[in-house]
């Protein structure tokens, strides 16, 4: 079980376990949770916990596999005890395995009936409407870091986009796919504001954005903190952060006029010396109050032409210098360079997550990059950039054809548009 709301359906299950002898619980792991669905609300030792103290349970071993067959065959039990909602859907193949495994030392299997009127599912939909705290929601990044092989983030720039990378999923081989965490870009946000990317829409005025988003959304939040400004002016920004419940914010080592990366060479930017860039880490680690949120160091060597070598060298100073994560950035078509980067990043003795930004290089799956070494990938701009055009084609039409019916095929019904945000069930 996963035991992450325990209800009275887990307690029919082991009392009826309880009647055939001694009982061991396989507790899924936060890894084998998060390879199907979010994230559980308690830790793996907060749930193994509650489970060690429940009237009939003997013992509790970590499963961290959806396949129960490794910890089976290690225990070989009598029976193995489930409820019965396991011979329809995805885990009808799960069933069958355990079934075969059993046979191999004359298990059994008994299967309860499914508690009606109560499931996880039914409880997690009631939690979600309570919303998340701030601390809570700071804590996630690391966890979701720990627990699954890629993470994935996307852009977020007010509280609408919040909501799609909040709510979107897709399901697909048996498993829910969505996505970890917003991404709040200082391009997006300055696009959407109508100003240039250069550090122009100053931190309190991200901060609006930000609290949009927090407001309407629970998971976590890495902040795109440009270069970071002044060392002393950025230690304020963190414990601004930590207090909205951000997991990370990303400075790049860049010092002046800030551009855009993309820009890359076109524009004059100049990187910070490694010196300061370690400085400007070492007084973000000061500032924060709180040990899970992380410092993340943006790497702009590739970007600024300054090679491999260069980018290697600054890596292993800044996480001598206390960066919880790397972020390597490129603005080729081709993913060569970071393949490069990721083969040295491999090496270090010291292990930090590893960020990718795939903008430029589109080409290449995230399955490829977390094979590479990749942690957490983020699409940095992607929402903003589809609906810029379609705005645009709807103004143009409505414009030249004096009315907006020509457009409406493309549109959101009017209906949909007022049922699209409901209210809170809490209000
Ligand atoms: C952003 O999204 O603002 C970023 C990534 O910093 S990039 O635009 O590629 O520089
Ligand atoms: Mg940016």
């Amino acid at each position: 079980m996963s035991a992450d709301l325990v209800h009275p359906g887990h307690l029919n299950i082991l009392s009826e376990a309880r009647k055939l002898g001694r009982v061991v619980v396989g507790l899924l792991t936060d890894r084998a949770i998060a390879s199907y669905k979010r994230l559980p609300h308690m830790t793996f030792e907060q749930r193994k916990q509650v489970v060690e103290n429940l009237k009939g349970v003997d013992e509790v071993i970590a499963q961290d596999t959806l396949d129960y067959v490794p910890n089976l065959r290690q225990v070989k039990p009598d029976y193995v005890v489930h409820g019965d909602d396991w011979r329809q859907g995805v885990q009808k193949q799960t069933r069958q395995r355990v079934i075969d495994a059993l046979a191999e030392w004359g298990g059994e299997l008994v299967e309860v009936a499914y508690t009606p009127d109560i499931s996880s599912t039914q409880l997690n939909t009631s939690v979600k409407s309570y919303g998340v705290t701030p601390g809570q929601r700071l804590s996630l990044l690391r966890r979701i870091i720990d627990a699954k092989p890629l993470v994935r983030f996307m852009e977020a720039h007010n509280g609408l986009t919040g909501l799609i990378v909040e709510n979107i999923h897709e399901d697909k081989d048996g498993q829910r796919l969505q996505f970890d965490g917003m991404w709040l870009s200082s391009l997006t946000d300055s696009t959407a504001k109508g100003k240039p990317d250069i550090e122009a829409v100053d931190v309190t005025s991200r901060m609006q954005t930000l609290n949009d988003i927090v407001e309407v959304t629970t998971k976590p939040i890495i902040y795109d903190a440009d270069t970071g400004g002044r060392p002393e002016h950025f230690a304020f920004t963190v414990r601004t952060l930590e207090r909205f419940g951000v997991s990370a914010a990303i400075i790049e080592d860049k010092v002046g006029a800030k551009k855009n990366s993309l820009f890359g060479t076109e524009v004059a930017q100049t990187q910070a010396t490694i010196e300061e860039f370690c400085e400007k880490i070492e007084v973000g680690k000061r500032a924060k109050v709180t040990s899970d949120f992380m410092i993340i160091a943006r790497i702009e060597s590739l970007i600024l032409d300054k090679g491999l070598d260069d980018a290697v060298e600054r890596a292993r100073a800044y996480i001598a210098a206390g960066a919880d994560g790397i972020m390597i950035h490129s603005r080729q078509k081709t993913v060569d360079e970071i393949a490069a980067f990721c083969a040295e990043f491999s090496k270090f003795d010291t292990k930090v997550p590893l960020i990718a930004v795939p903008s430029s290089y589109n080409h290449v799956y995230d399955h490829e990059l977390e094979k590479m070494g990749v942690d957490v990938v983020i699409y940095a701009n992607q929402l903003l950039r589809s609906a810029y055009p379609a705005m645009l084609e709807t103004a143009r039409s409505i414009l030249t054809n004096g009315r907006s019916q020509e457009a409406d095929d493309r549109l959101l019904s009017i209906k949909d548009v007022l049922t699209l945000i409901p209210e809170g069930d809490w209000l």
